[in-house]
């Protein structure tokens, strides 16, 4: 090594072209924050969770946990809405006061249990979608009233998890050789005919007889349905499968089988496991379906 003669800078020796390489020395405070990095770095490694193991890390001796505090704020949680989720698990839904606190409370927890598992389904603002009835609405297939509304969320519809208590019926499919298409035809023009829709073709006076026959014992004489069979009402403006032409022969030859979850039975409700918050959240989501504007 020599010395560069004009900065005094010591050069490493190496030179290219008459270009050297110096060896200017790192600025002391440059190297002061190093070293102070490397201590911090060593202690933080003792103090916290830092050196990866098979299935944890190293612990440290401060013992922090983000997992730990996750689940100690949990249980936070739960212990202040533990006493206010047990009123409302054993609320009488029906005497529940509109502005009590025990209603407010209700109505925030259901809106938030609707939009975290009903929604997907239902749409979020409630309004359904083809084959998902709209919940906003005073046109109920299985009932309209708090207690119905919190069976069929409870039991759900046509599912298997919950078979002995959900709610059952099944149209048949009248295109498996139950009806002629003809007859098919005929039927579908007379019952877009009893809710004033247009673009069927068929014979209405055939349509009555074929509907008499076959279909008034789930969906009554006149058509305005049956809650006991969730069979829907086909005289008024909301179809759930659709209104064309097209989409009611559909449904008449394929019959409809709509099913909805059981959530008693329903693990997925999250924090659901006891029954309890089950029960609470049933309550809830009951309570804020209800008030959306179709409740009876
Ligand atoms: C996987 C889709 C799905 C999810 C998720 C779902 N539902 Fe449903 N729900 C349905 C279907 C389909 C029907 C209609 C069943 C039928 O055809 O009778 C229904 C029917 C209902 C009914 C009866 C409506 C009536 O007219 O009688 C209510 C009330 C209801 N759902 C509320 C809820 C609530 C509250 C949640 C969330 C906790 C929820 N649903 C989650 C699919 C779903
Ligand atoms: C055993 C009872 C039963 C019989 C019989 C029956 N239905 Fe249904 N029908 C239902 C039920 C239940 C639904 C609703 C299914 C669902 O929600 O998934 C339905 C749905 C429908 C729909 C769809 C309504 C909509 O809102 O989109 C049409 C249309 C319909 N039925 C027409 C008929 C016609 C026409 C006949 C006779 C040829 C008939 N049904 C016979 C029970 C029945």
């Amino acid at each position: 090594m020599s010395k560069d003669d004009k900065n005094k800078v010591q050069t490493t020796g190496h030179e290219w072209d008459g270009i050297q390489e110096l060896n200017n020395p790192l600025p002391r405070w440059w190297v002061w924050i190093f070293y102070a990095c490397i201590v911090w770095g060593v202690g933080y490694m003792v103090a916290y969770p830092a050196i990866p193991l098979v299935n944890k890390a190293t612990p440290g001796l401060l013992g922090f946990s983000t997992r730990a505090n996750v689940a100690a704020d949990i249980e936070k949680f739960k212990a202040m809405n533990g006493e206010i989720e047990a009123q409302l698990a054993s609320a009488d839904l029906t005497a529940l006061e509109p502005g009590s606190d025990l209603y407010s409370f209700g109505m925030n927890y259901g809106n938030a249990t609707f939009a975290a598992f009903c929604s997907q389904c239902h749409g979020s603002g409630a309004a359904g979608a083809k084959g998902y009835p709209n919940l906003l609405d005073n046109d109920w297939l299985w009932g309209g009233d708090i207690e119905t509304i919190a069976y069929s969320i409870r039991h759900g519809v046509r599912n298997t998890e919950d078979e002995d208590n959900a709610h059952y019926s099944e149209m048949p499919a009248f295109g498996d050789d139950y009806l002629e298409d003809e007859d098919i035809a005929n039927v579908v023009a007379y019952v877009m005919e009893l809710s004033g829709l247009e673009g069927a073709e068929g014979d209405l006076e055939a349509g009555a007889v074929v509907f008499e026959e076959n279909c008034a014992s789930c969906h009554m004489e006149d058509g305005t349905g049956d809650r006991g069979q969730g069979a829907p009402n086909l005289t008024d403006a909301i179809w759930l499968y659709g209104s064309s032409a097209e989409e009611i022969t559909h449904s008449v030859e394929t019959g409809p089988f709509g099913v909805m979850p059981a959530w008693g039975l329903n693990a997925s409700f999250v924090g659901g496991a006891d029954e309890q918050t089950v029960t609470a959240k049933i309550n809830a989501v009951a309570l804020y379906v209800h008030q959306l504007g179709g409740g009876e």
